[in-house]
């Protein structure tokens, strides 16, 4: 189902291809970031138990100018895994700098696929083991018919990786975006709008919301496809945790992980025994949605979810043969990190998290490289004369802790 709405969205990224990207700029990093990260992919989708060894086949709908794509098909050839990134979108605008990317990375693993995600049911793509829509659904005339088409391409051990906005983390965004439509309507041209949003930026009273929303910079350091996006979309809506769940369980989908965990943890922020009671009666959906009332900057939620009936066992982080690999930094960064009373303070969106670990932490973390196993990290630390239960504590504390900000994972075995 289509509209005159979506016939304006997808104008929109045909002017301005989201985000704004420079193919020149892939020579000096690659855009990481959640969803769509193969060591994210390996544990929360395939819980570490998904051989390294066999293809993925990942599909990334929506794909927009390709950060997402160009992030798992480099992950891959790095770690020469085998398989292909399809990157699917309507915008030929977005094609053209995805590829060019694709192109100055010199990535053979794409498949390029120019066409509407509604349209995957009887494409004859597919199955998928990964499907990484980001940013997308929120947009959809119906975002419940574009996760049926997402999972009806779906292999049946799959899952896919998700991002919808989030209302109270976009306070003020709402609000300038009624104020444009009264002052830059949809019928004006592109370039007449943004003009009337620069001015609008300029003269923001001292009081309203997006000025006061410092978590927001689209807008400012997005150039013209973040202004266009993020307020003068045609349509984006926003999920609350209670609205997104159910629209996954209308999908048949389980959520395996609310990115990044700790901030869906209602227990983490409250210490008071009383309220923590009152939590341990709560569902893991209700848990998340009073995680998310309470601490209120959450502006999109990122999660990994796979079939209801989906096994629900990962890879054991204490067995000798697990690999324990830093999602993005060395586990030797990690242990840099550590303050002097143990803890690693991490910030999302201005909200700060002490994260307490045990005292042998910072040893531990040191012989985290992506390639020995917990086995071999307890014998070194016996031979330098820790007892093999104090390093069996103090592990599986290590990694619970790190495991809840997403920082610490499980490898795929070989
Ligand atoms: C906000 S951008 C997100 C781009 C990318 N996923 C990212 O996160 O960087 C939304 C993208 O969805 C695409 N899109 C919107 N509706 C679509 C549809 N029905 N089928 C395919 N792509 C669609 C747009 O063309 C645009 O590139």
């Amino acid at each position: 189902m289509s509209d005159a709405t979506d016939a304006q969205l997808a104008a929109q990224y045909e002017a301005f291809p989201y985000p704004r990207r420079d193919p020149r700029d892939e020579a000096r990093r690659l855009v990481v970031g959640s969803p769509g990260h193969l060591r994210e992919i390996d544990y929360w989708i395939f819980g570490a138990r998904r051989s390294a060894s066999r293809p993925l086949r990942a599909l990334f709908a929506g794909g927009g100018t390709g950060d997402g794509t160009l992030m798992l098909a480099q992950q891959m050839t790095t770690a020469a895994r085998t398989g292909t990134v399809t990157w699917l979108d309507r915008s030929a605008a977005s094609l053209k700098i995805a590829q060019a990317r694709a192109a100055a990375r010199g990535l053979g693993n794409i498949v390029w696929e120019s066409r509407s995600l509604l349209d995957l049911p009887g494409s004859g793509l597919g199955p998928f083991d990964y499907i990484d829509c980001c940013g997308v659904l929120h947009h959809l005339p119906d975002p419940a018919e574009g996760l049926r088409a997402l999972t009806s391409v779906l292999a049946p051990d799959g899952g896919l990786g998700l991002m919808v906005y989030a209302p109270h983390g976009r306070t003020g965004v709402y609000m300038v975006q009624d104020a444009l439509r009264l002052l830059a309507p949809a019928e004006e041209t592109p370039a007449a709008r943004l003009d009337v949003a620069r001015r609008v930026m300029r003269h923001l009273p001292e009081t309203n919301w997006l000025r006061q929303n410092r978590f927001l910079d689209d807008h400012v350091n997005g150039g013209d496809p973040g202004l266009y996006d993020l307020l003068l979309n045609p349509r984006d809506r926003a999920f609350s945790v209670p609205q997104f769940a159910a629209l996954l369980a209308e999908a048949g989908l389980r959520v395996a992980c609310w990115v990044e965990p700790l901030r869906y943890d209602p227990m983490f922020w409250l210490p008071d025994p009383k309220l923590r009671a009152k939590v341990e009666v709560l569902d893991a959906t209700g848990r998340a949605a009073l995680a998310e009332a309470l601490t209120g900057n959450i502006n999109a939620h990122i999660v990994y979810c796979v079939r209801d009936d989906a096994p629900r066992e990962r890879a054991d982080p204490m067995a000798d043969d697990a690999v324990p690999i830093g999602r993005e930094v060395t586990g030797e960064q990690l242990a840099d990190y550590i303050q002097p009373d143990g803890s690693i303070t991490l910030a999302f969106d201005g909200l700060r998290a002490p994260i307490p670990l045990p005292a042998m932490a910072p040893a531990i973390l040191r012989l985290v490289d992506g390639r020995r196993t917990v086995g071999e990290i307890g014998a070194t630390l016996a031979s330098r004369g820790s007892k093999p239960e104090a390093f069996a504590r103090a592990w599986q504390a290590t990694f619970k802790a790190l495991e809840h900000v997403n920082r610490l994972l499980l490898k795929a075995p070989a």
